[in-house]
């Protein structure tokens, strides 16, 4: 089965992980004690699968879209921010490449997505590109791992990541004021799995 394929089938009983909704929530705390969100920005939550990030954040900003490959995920996201009466745009990727992101934003966030993402530098430097001068990101992942967190392997192109390695990117992206940090730690199969926030600004001009 294709990553999107995956994700689409498995969009429906995706929140009844508690460790996922857990996750989520432990970075959007990260999230919000690192930056002072504002109702004045629009945010990306980049590979937004259910939302449960982008639900989190979302009466803390003027404004959030949801974006991700899987029509599934954005399809349950569309549900649940009906059902809880809040306003979320929604953008469909294509899988070949991730340039109709929309924006520009101020803040572009991402939970557990960079993984799946096989040229994470590119990525970085078209985030930039839809940011607002002085806009940041704020992306979270897995440390480099043994590869023993995915069952299912499809659609994973990296086993976490080494922190050095994502402040090289981001900064050869051109972002400036790179901090990463210990966002929580996800526990699976008895294992422990910590996971980052990457927090780094666009400069102003
Ligand atoms: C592990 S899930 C994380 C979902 C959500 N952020 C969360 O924390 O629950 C990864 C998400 O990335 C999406 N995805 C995979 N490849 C992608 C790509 N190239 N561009 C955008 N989203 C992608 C998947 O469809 C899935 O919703």
């Amino acid at each position: 089965m294709t990553g999107t394929g995956r994700f689409d089938q498995a969009a429906a009983t995706w929140d009844l992980s508690d460790r996922r909704v857990q996750l989520a929530r432990a970075v959007a705390e990260a999230i919000s004690s690192r930056l002072s969100l504002s109702r004045a920005w629009s945010v990306l939550d980049f590979g937004c699968g259910t939302g449960l990030l982008t639900l989190a954040l979302a009466r803390n900003v003027g404004s959030i879209t949801g974006a991700d490959t899987s029509s599934g995920m954005l399809k349950t996201l569309a549900g649940k921010a009906e059902a809880q009466g809040i306003t979320v745009g929604l953008q469909a990727l294509d899988v070949t490449g991730t340039g109709n992101l929309g924006g520009p934003y101020h803040l572009i966030v991402s939970c557990m997505t960079l993984h799946h993402i096989a040229d994470v530098p590119d990525l970085f430097r078209q985030f930039l590109r839809h940011l607002h001068p002085g806009g940041g990101v704020a992306l979270a992942d897995l440390d480099q791992e043994d590869g023993s967190f995915h069952e299912e392997a499809s659609g994973v192109q990296h086993k976490g990541f080494a922190r050095e390695q994502v402040k090289i990117w981001l900064e050869d992206a051109g972002f400036q004021e790179v901090r990463i940090e210990t966002a929580t730690t996800t526990h699976k199969g008895g294992r422990d799995y910590p996971v980052f926030l990457a927090t780094a600004a666009r400069d102003q001009a």
